[in-house]
C-alpha cells in the first residue's frame, strides 16, 4: 500500500458497520466499537473521520466533547477517542494522517483544546504534551504521561487548572 493513496474523509451512514469492524479488529474487543455507537447518538458535536484506501475503510478516528471542572474559563474541548487502524494496515502512516486531519477538523469547528488518553510514544509527534504540565488532570487514575493535551491555539491553557471529565458513555463500555 502506498500511503499517499490514503484519503481521509467524514464518515457517512454507509461506513457504520465497517467502522465497527475496524475498531473491533484493531482493539481485539468490542468495547471501543460500542463506545463509538453510543457516542454517535449522544455527543454533539462529534467528529468521526475514516481513512480509505480506494473503497476500503482502513482506519477511523473519533472526537467528542469533554467537560472541564475549573474556576477558570475554558474554550470548548474535545477528547480524541477512540482511534483505530486495521492491524494489517498499521505502521504505514494511516493513524498519523487521521490525527492530523482530525485536529484540523476540530480547529475548523472552533475547538482549541484536545485531550487524549493514549500511547505516550505516539501522540507527542502531533503536539500533545502530558496534560499535567498544562494544569489539567484526568478523572481517571492513569500514569501522568498517558493523559495528554494539545492546544490548537497557543496559550489557551496559560495559567489555568482543571479536571477533565469524559462523557458518561465512556464508563458504560
Ligand atoms: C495506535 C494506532 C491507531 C496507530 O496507527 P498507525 O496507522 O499504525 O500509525 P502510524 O503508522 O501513523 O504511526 C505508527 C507509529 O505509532 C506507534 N504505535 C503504534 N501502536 C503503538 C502502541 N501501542 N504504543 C506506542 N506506539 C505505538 C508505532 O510504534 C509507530 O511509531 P514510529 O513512527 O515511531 O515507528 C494503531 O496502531 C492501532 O489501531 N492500534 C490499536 C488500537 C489503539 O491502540 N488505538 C489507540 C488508542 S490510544
Amino acid at each position: 500500500m502506498n500511503k499517499l493513496l490514503i484519503t481521509v474523509r467524514a464518515e457517512n451512514s454507509h461506513d457504520i458497520a465497517t467502522v465497527r469492524r475496524v475498531n473491533e479488529l484493531a482493539f481485539g474487543q468490542p468495547n471501543e466499537a460500542a463506545l463509538v455507537d453510543l457516542l454517535r447518538k449522544s455527543a454533539d458535536p462529534y467528529i468521526s473521520l475514516v481513512a480509505t484506501d480506494g473503497e476500503q475503510v482502513v482506519g477511523h478516528i473519533f472526537f467528542s466533547p469533554v467537560s472541564i471542572e475549573s474556576e477558570d474559563a475554558f474554550p470548548t474541548a474535545m477528547g480524541l477517542a477512540p482511534m483505530a487502524v486495521l492491524p494489517e494496515q498499521q505502521n504505514r502512516g494511516v493513524g498519523s494522517l487521521l490525527v492530523r486531519e482530525g485536529l484540523k477538523e476540530c480547529q475548523r469547528i472552533g475547538c482549541d483544546l484536545i485531550v487524549v488518553l493514549g500511547h505516550p510514544q505516539f501522540y507527542p509527534r502531533f503536539g500533545f504534551v502530558p496534560a499535567h504540565q498544562k494544569g489539567l488532570r484526568s478523572e481517571y487514575p492513569v500514569p501522568p504521561e498517558v493523559f495528554m493535551v494539545a492546544e490548537l491555539k497557543s496559550g489557551t491553557l496559560t495559567g489555568k487548572h482543571g479536571l477533565v471529565k469524559y462523557r458518561p458513555e465512556f464508563a458504560q463500555v
